[in-house]
């Protein structure tokens, strides 16, 4: 039985596209989660680009089933673009191999009104930084208990009631925040031009994924942002709305999660946040500025420029327990080719002593966790044409080893570049392991 989990082990953008593209070769079936087109997962094959915030990472591959799973929130705007971008790109696979959950929610635009309004009027410090997508509002919906389901597009008169009861609780809340509420004409007209294009793609999504793992089938469950941006394990209320921990993919797609066989933790070498909240390892000075512009730190999906810091090993362990990692997939070590000396925190100081566990209540009150570095020795050399650990310089190495005895969690793969030849495969959880570092 190989289902597989890749989570963010941090806060989101951990390069979670590139690994779940570079497993799908071996996978049948592709899930996302949670989230929505807050998600914004980057895959490089040869000199194309495509950033997918609601596909599935695995959707390139010709021949894998994709699903979008129950616990995500979609935006139909922003699926049907994505399904045509790829169209016109060529792939004319696309459509047939994707996959809807009836019971995932709908993004409407009294969410992404009300998401930017908040955002817009917040106090000074109260802001979330959301990426504006209407992400909060719609879970807020789901959890209600009167959000939209993609189920409901097939019956226009519930669907027009249902949409009425919604926007009516609503309508107060947007008048409060100085906006215009849509009427439900103007909701349903949105919609309507894409109900031809979702009606026969609708599943019932657990079944299917269910089915897939009892027929022995490698399926591979993709979240989306990271350990702690997570409703109930990040750094609240600095995170996202939706479960993105591994438990999430159980949820969120429908099975039981005795059926998951594996979870993969996708970290980066170093640390970033976009957005809002904690951030105890931040730098402000030229290393900062080194990783934001050699890493190209800025947000996929709104073009914000990244929070960088070093790499906070505390932060991983939390991940290693909250998630059950199995594994690590370490991205972008090759941008920290050029820095002379790397800092790594590996315990914090707080009121209570010093302690290696993540002192997450602590993070957002100023003096009480103070992060503790240690120092490693930087390379200069290119990592980019490193296919194997033997080819990677020593300090790189040692920087590798570091970070798998220190957070506990063996290293499945390295990540030296976007593209999937810059990999070096340690461990691959449908096939097995080639290495250790
Ligand atoms: P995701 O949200 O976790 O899928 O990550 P994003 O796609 O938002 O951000 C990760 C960025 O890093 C993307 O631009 C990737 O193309 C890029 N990337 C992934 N792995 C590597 C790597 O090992 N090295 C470098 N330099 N870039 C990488
Ligand atoms: P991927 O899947 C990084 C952050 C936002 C904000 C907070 C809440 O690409 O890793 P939301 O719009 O979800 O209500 O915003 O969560 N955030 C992400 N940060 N990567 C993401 O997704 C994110 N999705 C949400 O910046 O701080
Ligand atoms: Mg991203």
């Amino acid at each position: 039985m190989s289902a597989v989990v890749i989570v963010g082990a941090q806060w989101g953008d951990e390069g979670k596209g590139k690994i779940v593209d570079i497993y799908t070769e071996f996978a049948d079936v592709v899930v996302r989660y949670a989230g929505g087109p807050n998600a914004g997962h980057t895959l490089v094959v040869g000199d194309e680009k495509l950033v997918v915030r609601l596909l599935p990472s695995g959707i390139l591959r010709e021949g894998s089933t994709c699903i979008l799973g129950q616990g995500m929130v979609i935006d139909l705007d922003v699926l049907v673009g994505e399904i045509d971008e790829l169209l016109r790109r060529g792939r004319t696979h696309v459509e047939a191999q994707l996959w809807i959950s009836d019971r995932a929610h709908l993004v409407l635009p009294y969410h992404i009104l009300v998401d930017t309004l908040r955002e817009g009027t917040a106090k000074e410090g109260k802001a979330l930084g959301t990426t504006k997508k209407g992400i909060g509002p719609a879970y807020e919906d789901k959890v209600r208990r009167v959000g939209i389901r993609a189920g409901d597009l097939k019956d226009k008169s519930k669907l027009t009631s249902k949409i009425a009861s919604a926007l009516e609780a609503w309508e107060p809340v947007i008048k409060a925040l100085g906006g215009e509420s849509p009427t439900v004409a103007q909701v349903l007209a949105t919609l309507e031009p894409r109900i031809p294009r979702i009606l026969p793609r609708l599943a019932n999504a657990s079944k299917m994924v269910d089915d897939a793992v009892r027929a022995k089938k490698r399926v591979m469950f993709e979240g989306a942002q990271g350990t702690l941006l997570d409703i109930d394990h990040g750094t609240y209320p600095f995170v996202t709305s939706s479960s993105a921990v591994a438990g999430g993919a159980a949820i969120g797609s429908g099975i039981g999660p005795n059926r998951i066989s594996t979870v993969i933790g996708i970290t980066k070498a170093y640390a970033t946040r976009v957005g809002a909240g904690p951030f105890p390892t931040e730098l402000e000075d030229a290393s900062g500025k080194h990783l934001r512009e050699v890493g190209a730190e800025f947000g996929s999906v709104t073009g914000r420029p990244r929070r960088t810091g070093w790499l906070d090993i505390p932060a991983l362990r939390y991940a290693a327990r909250v998630n059950g990692l199995d594994g690590l997939a370490l991205t972008k070590v090759d941008v920290l080719t050029g820095l002379d000396k790397l800092r790594v925190c590996v315990a914090y100081d707080t009121p209570e002593g010093r302690t290696d566990d993540l002192p997450i209540d602590y993070l957002d009150e100023p003096g009480r966790a103070i992060p503790v570095f240690e120092e490693l020795q930087g390379w200069s050399e290119s990592l980019n044409t490193v296919r194997v650990l033997e080819q990677l310089p020593a300090a790189a190495r040692a920087y590798v080893r570091f970070i798998e005895d220190r957070s506990g969690v063996p290293i499945y793969l390295v990540s030296v570049g976007p593209r999937r030849d810059e990999t070096i495969m340690l461990h691959n959880p449908f096939v097995g392991r080639a290495a250790a570092p």
